[in-house]
């Protein structure tokens, strides 16, 4: 499939609300849909791929805190994996994180096979890791606390340790290792 790189543009929405929701579907951030694309308050780079037919295929949001950049999201439609799309967005996105000043680069993912491969193929490096810890409704509320005249906690999404792995495994069925890479531009 043919596809083109230009920068995101506000009729893009809906398409890119797709893209990111179907690309997250078949990972470990499955429920992590927004019904309203990201808003930054931080200047950002924003590129999407477009197929031929029009539709998004890809995205790449990233943010520039003076010399940190961050992805903050990047995602290409399950349909068109491994097309090199999302390579084509970084390419096309660090030039200008360059440009307003960024020095290094960096994106946050849990352990899909497909992202862990692209971000170390892509020149990145592991830099830190921490757990990613869901209480679901069906596991014990002990040891959680909340304010006066609310239960405990149904559901809940929390930080650890990655030296206390075994112990939230243990206790927690949905636990994810969320780790950090690091660039230099
Ligand atoms: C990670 C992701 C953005 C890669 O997009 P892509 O357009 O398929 O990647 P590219 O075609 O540019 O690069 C392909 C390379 O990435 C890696 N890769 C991509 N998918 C892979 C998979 N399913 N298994 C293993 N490696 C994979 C490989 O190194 C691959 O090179 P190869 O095909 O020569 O082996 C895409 O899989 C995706 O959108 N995943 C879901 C969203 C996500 O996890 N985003 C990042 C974390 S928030």
């Amino acid at each position: 499939m043919a596809f083109s790189v230009r920068p995101y543009l506000p009729a893009d929405e809906p398409g890119w609300l797709r893209c990111r929701t179907l690309s997250f579907l078949g990972t470990q951030y499955y429920d992590d849909v927004k019904p309203h694309r990201t808003a930054f308050d931080l200047p950002a780079v924003s590129m999407v791929a477009v197929a031929d037919d029009g539709t998004i295929a890809g995205l790449i949001d990233v943010e520039i805190d003076g010399g940190a950049a961050t992805i903050d999201t990047v995602a290409v439609h399950p349909d068109h994996s491994r097309q090199g799309i999302a390579t084509a967005l970084l390419d096309a996105a660090l030039p200008q994180a360059r440009k307003a000043g960024a020095t290094t680069l960096d994106a946050w993912t849990r352990e899909d096979e497909a992202a862990n491969a692209w971000y170390l193929g892509s020149g990145f490096v592991e830099n830190f890791r921490y757990l990613h810890v869901y209480k679901n409704g069906d596991e014990p509320v002990e040891g959680f606390t909340t304010p006066d005249g609310l239960s405990g906690p149904v559901i809940a999404f929390l930080h650890a340790d990655i030296a206390r792995e075994a112990e939230m495994r243990a206790r927690f069925a949905r636990v994810h290792v969320c780790r950090q890479y690091l660039r230099r531009l």
